[in-house]
C-alpha cells in the first residue's frame, strides 16, 4: 500500500508554487503555503485566486469547489507553519545554494518521517539532498507550467532516495491527475533538456535580427503546431528563471554551447523585463501577471505590405513534387505560372540562360525546395536576384501547411519580400520573413531538439515512450519527437541537420549517430513502415 499524503507544504509561491498549491488543493489535499513575508504572501494567494476565478469564468471548476479548493489551504510566512505535513515541496528560485539552504531549514522543522522535494527544473537534485540529514527522503517532483494544466510530473531519485519514496510519490502522482515519468539526476532530466537549447536558440535569433518576435513565434506555433512559440513561452516561464536554468544546463551539462544564455537574456533580466509576472518580457502585457499582450513599439503595423500589388506572374523554381505542389497551390488562387527546373549548383552557362529567359517577364520569382540549400545560389542562377525570394511551406505539403516562411537573401528586394506576403495573403497563409540559412526558422528551431532527443534515446537515459510523452505532456506538444521523426522521415530529418551543422559545426548539432544508422538501415519512418517504432501495415 503506498502510503497517502493528506497535508503537504508548498514553499514559494511564485509563478509555479501557486500553480502547484492549486494541484493538490484540487484534489483533496490540505495544503500550507508558505512565503518569505507578507508581500509575497499575498502575491502567491492572488495568483491562486485569479487562477481559480479564471477556471470558474471558463466553466471548468463549479463555483462550490472553487470554495472548498480555497478552505484546504492555509497561508503562512516562515517555514515554522510546516510542523506537521507530509510532504513538502519547495519552488523558490533556481539558486542551488537558496535550495540547499531551504532543504536544511526544512529537514529540522518537518517531521521526521516526512518527504522533502525540489521543484527544480535543472539542479542537481542530489547536491540538494545532502544538505539535508535524510537524503533518503528526498525527491525531485518537477511540475510543469501551468502547473494545474500541464500533466507531466517528472520524479527524480537520486542515488540515494529511498525506493519506497518514489514508489509513494508516484502513486500521489496518479492522485494529482497527473502522469508521473520517473527519471535520475541529470541536468534538465527529460524536458527542459530538450527545450532550454531551443528557447536559448530562438533568443539568439531575435536578438541578431534574423526575424521578428512575432515571425519566430509563429513559425513554431502555426508552421509545427506547438502551443506557442519560445518567446511567448519564455515570457510565461519567467526570464530570470529561464536564465538560472540555462546557466546550470551549461554547467552541468558539459558546456555546450547551445546552453550559454543569449546575452539578451541578461541583458533583460537585470533589466526587469522578467515576462509576463512582471508585464514585459519579449512582449508587452497589460498589467504584471496578465497574458494579455499590449501593443509596443515592436508592433507590426497592420497593412503596412498593402502598398504592395500582389504579382500576378510568378517564376516557380525548383523540382519535385513540393515546387509542383507549390505551382498547384498558385494556380489555383489565380496566380500565372511560369515553372523552371532548378538550376540552383549547376553553375552550366546554357542552364543559366535558360532560367534567365523564362524568368524575364515574371512579377516575382519564387524558389521552392527543402531547407537544406541556400536560396542565394539559385537567386544567382536566374540573373534577377533582387526579384527572388525562397517560398517555405512549413508542415507538409503546400496544399495543407498553414505558414509560409518568406526567406529574403542578401540580393532580395524589400519590395519582393512585400510582394511575396501579398502573395501569400492571397494563398490565405500565414507568412513570416526570415534570412536565407539552413532551416529558416522553424526547421532550424525543430530538427536541433528532435536530434538531442535521439541522443537522449541513444545515452539510454530514457525510453522513447516517455521522452515522447514528457513533451506532449509536459509542454504540450502535439507530437513527441520520436512520433514526428517517424512521421517526418528519418532521411528528411537527417539531411537537415546535416545541412545545419554544416553551416554551424558545434559538436552539439552533429546529427545523432542513431538517426544515422537507422537511414543507413533503411529505417525511414511510417513510409517504410518502421522508424524508431514499426509502423505495420
Ligand atoms: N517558471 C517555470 O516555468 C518553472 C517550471 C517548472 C519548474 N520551475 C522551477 O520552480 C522553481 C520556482 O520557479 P518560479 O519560476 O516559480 O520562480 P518565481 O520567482 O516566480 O517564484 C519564486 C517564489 O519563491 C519565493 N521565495 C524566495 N525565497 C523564499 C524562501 N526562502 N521561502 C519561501 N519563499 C521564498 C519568492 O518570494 C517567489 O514568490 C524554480 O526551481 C524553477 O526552476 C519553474
Amino acid at each position: 500500500m503506498a502510503r497517502e499524503f493528506n497535508t503537504v507544504g508548498v514553499v514559494g509561491l511564485g509563478t509555479m508554487g501557486a500553480g502547484i498549491v492549486e494541484v493538490f488543493a484540487r484534489n483533496g489535499v490540505d495544503v500550507v503555503a508558505v512565503e518569505v513575508d507578507g508581500a509575497a504572501l499575498d502575491k502567491g494567494r492572488a495568483n491562486l485566486t485569479a487562477s481559480t476565478d479564471r477556471a470558474v469564468a471558463r466553466g471548468k471548476l463549479d463555483p462550490a469547489d472553487r470554495d472548498a479548493l480555497h478552505a484546504r489551504v492555509t497561508f503562512a510566512v516562515g517555514l515554522d507553519a510546516l510542523r506537521d505535513v507530509d510532504l513538502a515541496v519547495e519552488a523558490v528560485p533556481e539558486r542551488l545554494d537558496l535550495k540547499q539552504r531551504l532543504l536544511a531549514e526544512l529537514d529540522r522543522v518537518c517531521p521526521p518521517g516526512a518527504v522533502l522535494a525540489t521543484n527544480t527544473s535543472s539542479l542537481s537534485v542530489t547536491e540538494i539532498a545532502v544538505a539535508t540529514e535524510r537524503p533518503g527522503q528526498v525527491i525531485g517532483l518537477h511540475f510543469f507550467n501551468p502547473a494545474p494544466v500541464m500533466r507531466l510530473v517528472e520524479v527524480i531519485s537520486t542515488v540515494v532516495t529511498a525506493p519506497e519514496v518514489a514508489r509513494d510519490v508516484q502513486s500521489l502522482c496518479v492522485r494529482l491527475g497527473k502522469v508521473g515519468v520517473s527519471v535520475t539526476d541529470r541536468a534538465g532530466f527529460i524536458a527542459n533538456a530538450l527545450l532550454f537549447g531551443y528557447l536559448n536558440q530562438a533568443v539568439g535569433m531575435y536578438e541578431a535580427g534574423y526575424a521578428s518576435r512575432e515571425d519566430i513565434d509563429a513559425a513554431m506555433q502555426q508552421g509545427h503546431g506547438l502551443p506557442m512559440g519560445p518567446l511567448t513561452l519564455l515570457d510565461l516561464i519567467g526570464l530570470d528563471t529561464a536564465y538560472q536554468v540555462l546557466e546550470t544546463m551549461y554547467q552541468r551539462g558539459g558546456h555546450d554551447r547551445r546552453h550559454a544564455a543569449a546575452p539578451l537574456l541578461r541583458q533583460m533580466v537585470t533589466a526587469g523585463l522578467l515576462g509576463r509576472k512582471s508585464g514585459r518580457g519579449f512582449y508587452t502585457y497589460q498589467a504584471p501577471g496578465s497574458s494579455r499582450l499590449a501593443p509596443d513599439d515592436l508592433s507590426p503595423v497592420a497593412g503596412a505590405e498593402a502598398a504592395e500589388p500582389a504579382p500576378r506572374t510568378v517564376g516557380v523554381v525548383g523540382s519535385g513534387s513540393a515546387a509542383t505542389d507549390v505551382a498547384d497551390v498558385l494556380t489555383a488562387a489565380g496566380v500565372d505560372v511560369v515553372a523552371v527546373a532548378d538550376p540552383g549548383g549547376v553553375p552550366a552557362a546554357d542552364h543559366h540562360h535558360q532560367a534567365v529567359r523564362d524568368l524575364a517577364a515574371v512579377d516575382l520569382v519564387v524558389v521552392v525546395g527543402p531547407s537544406t540549400a541556400p536560396v542565394i545560389d539559385v537567386a544567382m542562377a536566374t540573373g534577377r536576384p533582387a526579384d527572388v525570394v525562397g517560398l517555405h511551406f512549413v508542415g507538409g505539403t503546400a496544399a495543407r501547411a498553414r505558414l509560409v516562411e518568406v526567406v529574403r537573401t542578401v540580393r532580395t528586394s524589400p519590395s519582393a519580400v512585400r510582394a511575396a506576403h501579398q502573395l501569400c495573403a492571397a494563398l490565405g497563409r500565414t507568412a513570416v520573413t526570415c534570412g536565407d540559412r539552413a532551416g529558416f526558422i522553424a526547421d532550424a528551431l525543430l530538427l536541433p531538439y528532435l536530434n538531442d532527443a535521439v541522443r537522449m534515446l541513444e545515452s539510454n537515459y530514457s525510453t522513447a515512450d516517455d521522452i515522447d510523452a514528457a513533451m506532449k505532456l509536459g509542454c504540450g506538444y502535439p507530437a513527441g519527437p520520436f512520433e514526428l521523426l517517424d512521421t517526418v522521415g528519418l532521411d528528411v530529418a537527417l539531411a537537415v541537420q546535416t545541412a545545419i551543422h554544416r553551416e554551424l559545426p558545434e559538436p552539439g548539432l552533429a546529427p545523432a549517430p542513431l538517426l544515422r544508422n537507422l537511414v543507413t538501415a533503411g529505417r525511414l519512418g511510417r513510409r517504410t513502415g518502421g522508424g524508431f517504432r514499426d509502423h505495420a501495415g
